[in-house]
């Protein structure tokens, strides 16, 4: 096996030497390099800009990464990630590296995504990527915290009544209006289940004494804010006024497009009532790039070249594992034992 992988890495070379210059190269760089782990950033706020709804979420651990160079275009990464909810809402100004990260007592909610990102001459930039969502725990422990699905009956009478409460008590003198559920649940406690619920609440033209129709403002205008409610007890958030968008600065806050709210509002959809959670996008390739149209990033394989001099940066491992995964090393000499060496994808937890 050993003998048989030491052959199939020489004709690479070989095929290497002989492609150098024409071909893409493909290199495998450690997962926690500071190259990768920018590449990654760079992705994070990306996914967290674009979004519209739900919380933004947060690296956890770059699981794989492949760079493929072609000559004159830059480099090309090819990320798997692990990303984790945090308890930011996406109108939240606070930047996601400060944003608690949602625990697993809580369903947390994990998305795997992978991306496509360029490194050009004008910097890093995200091609295209596509994400799977899923709840991290679902123990059916009884006593837990459970979500529950957003059209609830029961968590949404929590929201009607906490946010009317709100309304009424509020130091800013104004009525708010439902923007969007984030997430509802129940537990069950001695005296029968317990509701809970988090929303994101948009300002009206109505201040706290109208008995009017009560309009949302503007969206690019609002005071948005994020409001946990638990039995009696609401206490909302009130997000700092987004930052215009000022154009001798080039604001990095972007002004969303859509604001969607599951259950009410303009962009009602009853078909997604019975989610408990919010998904990321499942495909973004606005320029119908293709890289990510397939089910994996490794279906779609090119030539694999080692890049520049080849180092073993990894064992010989499963027969699945296709020829591309091997880099071989300039100091390890070929054909000894193998080395125990320190895995280099993926890459550390951040978080859980
Ligand atoms: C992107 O390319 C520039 C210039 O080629 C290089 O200095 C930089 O390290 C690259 N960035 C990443 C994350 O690879
Ligand atoms: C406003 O809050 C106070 C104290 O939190 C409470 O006693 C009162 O009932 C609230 N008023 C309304 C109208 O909800
Ligand atoms: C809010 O705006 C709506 C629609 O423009 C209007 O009908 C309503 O009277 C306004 N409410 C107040 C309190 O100004
Ligand atoms: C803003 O962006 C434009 C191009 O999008 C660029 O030409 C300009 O230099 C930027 N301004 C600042 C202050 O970064
Ligand atoms: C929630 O939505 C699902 C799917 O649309 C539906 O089957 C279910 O009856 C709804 N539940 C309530 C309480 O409206």
């Amino acid at each position: 096996m050993q003998l048989c992988a030491t052959f199939t890495v020489l004709g690479l070379l070989v095929m290497g030497s002989r492609a150098q210059g024409l071909m893409p190269t493909i290199s495998l760089p450690p997962c926690d390099s500071l190259e990768v782990e920018a590449a990654a950033l760079v992705a994070q706020d990306f996914l967290n800009a674009q979004h519209t709804h739900g919380y933004k979420y947060v690296l956890n651990q770059i699981d794989k990464v492949r760079i493929v160079s072609t000559p004159l275009q830059g480099d090309t990464y090819h990320l798997e990630l692990d990303l984790l909810e945090t308890t930011c809402h996406v109108l939240d100004p606070t930047p996601v590296s400060l944003c608690p990260v949602r625990q697993k007592i809580n369903t947390a909610i994990e998305a795997d995504c992978d991306f496509v990102v360029t490194n050009a001459t004008q910097g890093l930039s995200v091609v295209a990527f596509k994400c799977k969502t899923e709840t991290e725990s679902e123990d059916e422990c009884v006593g837990c915290p459970q979500l529950i699905s957003f059209n609830d009956t029961n968590g949404l009478q929590l929201i009607e009544t906490s946010l009317d409460h709100f309304n009424k008590n509020n130091t800013l003198n104004r009525k708010f209006a439902l923007l969007e559920i984030g997430r509802m649940g129940s537990q069950i406690v001695s005296g029968g289940p317990k509701y809970f619920a988090e929303y994101a609440i948009i300002g009206t033209n109505c201040t706290s004494q109208d008995d009017d129709i009560c309009t949302p403002q503007d969206h690019t205008v609002a005071t948005h804010g994020l409001c946990l409610a638990e039995g009696s007890n609401v206490d909302c958030k009130i997000f700092a006024p987004t930052q215009a968008v000022d154009p001798a600065s080039n604001a990095t806050v972007r002004v969303q497009q859509l604001l969607h709210a599951h259950t009410f509002g303009p962009q009602h959809n009853p078909a997604i009532h019975d989610l408990k959670h919010h998904k990321l996008t499942a495909l973004h390739d606005p320029s119908a790039s293709g890289l990510l149209s397939a089910e994996s990033i490794e279906s779609s394989e090119e030539v694999v070249v080692p890049k520049e001099a080849p180092i073993v940066k990894r064992e010989v491992v499963a027969p699945e594992v296709p020829a591309a995964d091997l880099t071989v090393s300039d100091k390890a000499p070929l054909l000894s034992d193998p080395i125990l060496l320190v895995p280099i994808c993926p890459g550390k937890k951040k978080h859980f």
